[in-house]
């Protein structure tokens, strides 16, 4: 009898343990079906898994739809007051003489781009209300890779600390130092400008690096990511990737304005070409409502096999081309707009700096605007195609807004400068310049002195220690 019970418990057992086996290989593969469906780049991929898989390595579940529509021509109305400068002539900004000037004054710059300072503004009134900005906060914040602390004193950039994981981080830290010092050189009045002390993080979320709370200067940001600063991305320098190079922003400007065709030899045509691992859920969907379509022309890249691949001005070629956002913001916007072309972008959760230029209805419309699941992608693609004049104006009016005039480098440096002033605005207090190391050179190294350092000793620079000093010598 005892014994009898005995096996009953011992097959309950194997049972039970059996089930347990069962579910433990039924969880792994779910695991591995969607970190298959995350990670893999083919161009198929069974429907109710795209069902499954997550938002991906974004969290795209919200979207930052512009309440800003109006920005281009409300910011022009608060401009009015302009008019107590002399009434002669007023100057205007002309695309040809003054779109490489990045020696623009003041006064010329909001002339020249109403509604492109909105961030700074938002920024600043953020920080006002939460009692402005000292060097005590700079130092709460802990620096990781891909951060670096600097200052400008008397107009001159110096850098206090750099951290980079890797060569990417280096060149993006690079060319954010050297836009900055480029926006102070052609700035006559910059020995008069407050000193200001701030970090920034070329990541490309906020929260690779920091909590959302810092006032970290960033290239992009989402709405609710409030007490951050944004500047220009690292491309307008040039994006210079260990893999390919891109080039200097207004160099590839130069290229495609020699390289365009005219709009009636466009192909009437949507393109898109890129990796759906980057961000599965959102360029899965832009792939599935293209497919099969005779305007669709959607399709993924493989860089090892490099099939697929397409140079920005192969893009230029079609009437629309279609901008999805990768893990975070895609650096790729401004190439897109640099085509006389279309842009058409699902509502973005990131923000950068130029975004509030974007129009998506009215006689100012600048791009097409659709859901963050494409659905209406056919729809609105169709009704431009059934009226091509009214794309080629959404085309010349991204063209006239975008690359002849807000993603100039004369726009690049008159927004930079904004930005310092925005940020000395709330920023309450001096900045200290002297180290308690008795470095000859301060608590920061000149950015002339630090872009001459080899690239091994800039990966994790700290001006205050002094191993980094003698090591160079
Ligand atoms: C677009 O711009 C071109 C070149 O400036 C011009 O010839 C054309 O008429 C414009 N098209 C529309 C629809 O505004
Ligand atoms: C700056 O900070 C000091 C003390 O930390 C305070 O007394 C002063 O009012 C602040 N000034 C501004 C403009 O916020």
């Amino acid at each position: 009898m005892a014994l009898s019970r005995n096996s009953r418990w011992r097959l309950r057992q194997t049972h039970l343990l059996h089930t347990l086996y069962l579910l433990v290989l039924l969880s792994l593969a779910g695991i591995v079906l969607i970190w298959y469906g995350v990670n893999t780049d083919r161009e198929h991929l069974y429907p109710l898994l795209t069902q499954l898989i997550p938002a991906g390595h974004c969290a795209c579940l919200t979207s930052t739809t512009f309440q800003c529509a109006s920005c281009l021509t409300c910011a022009q109305m608060d401009l009015l007051p302009q008019t107590a400068l002399p009434p002669a002539r007023p100057w205007e900004f002309e695309h040809e003489r003054d779109g490489g000037n990045g020696g623009l004054n003041r006064a010329q710059c909001t002339a020249a781009f109403p509604g492109l300072f909105e961030e700074i503004s938002r920024a600043g009134t953020f920080w006002k209300s939460n009692g402005g900005l000292e060097v005590e906060e700079l130092n709460q914040i802990p620096l990781k890779h891909g951060m670096a602390r600097v200052f400008i004193r008397r107009g001159e950039l110096y850098v206090v600390k750099a951290l980079s994981r890797g060569e990417d981080h280096r060149r993006k830290i690079l060319s954010v130092l050297s836009a900055i010092h480029r926006a102070l050189i052609t700035d006559p009045d910059r020995v008069l400008q407050h000193d200001v002390e701030f970090v920034f993080s070329v990541e490309d979320k906020v929260t690779d690096v920091t909590t959302t709370d810092q006032p970290i200067w960033t290239f992009a940001r989402s709405a609710n990511e409030q007490a951050v600063w944004l500047m220009p991305d690292f491309g307008y320098w040039a994006w210079e990737n260990v893999h390919n190079s891109i080039g200097p922003y207004d160099q590839v400007v130069d290229h495609i304005k020699r390289t365009d065709i005219p709009w009636s030899q466009k192909k009437r045509q949507l393109v898109w070409r890129g990796k759906p691992s980057f961000a599965p859920k959102l360029r899965r969907a832009l792939m599935d409502a293209a497919r099969g379509q005779p305007w669709g022309d959607v399709k993924h890249v493989d860089w090892n096999q490099r099939t697929n691949v397409m140079s920005l001005e192969s893009h230029c070629q079609y009437m629309f081309i279609a901008h999805v956002e990768g893990r975070s913001y895609s650096a790729s916007l401004k190439y897109r707009q640099a085509c006389n072309s279309v842009v058409v972008a699902h509502k973005l959760q990131y923000i950068q700096h130029h975004h509030y230029l974007l129009v998506s209805e009215g006689p100012n419309q600048n791009y097409v605007e659709v859901e963050r699941d494409f659905s209406d992608l056919a729809a609105k693609v169709e009704s431009l195609l059934d009226d091509p004049t009214r794309a080629e104006r959404i085309a010349n009016n991204s063209v006239q807004t975008f690359r002849d005039r807000y993603l100039t480098k004369a726009a690049e440096a008159c927004y930079w400068r904004m930005l310092f002033e925005g940020y000395s605005d709330v920023w309450n207090g001096s900045v200290p310049t002297e180290s308690q190391s008795q470095q000859p050179q301060g608590r920061g190294l000149r950015y002339e002195s630090f872009v001459l350092l080899e690239s091994r000793l800039m990966v994790e620079f700290d001006a205050t220690s002094t191993i980094g000093l003698m090591d160079h010598t």
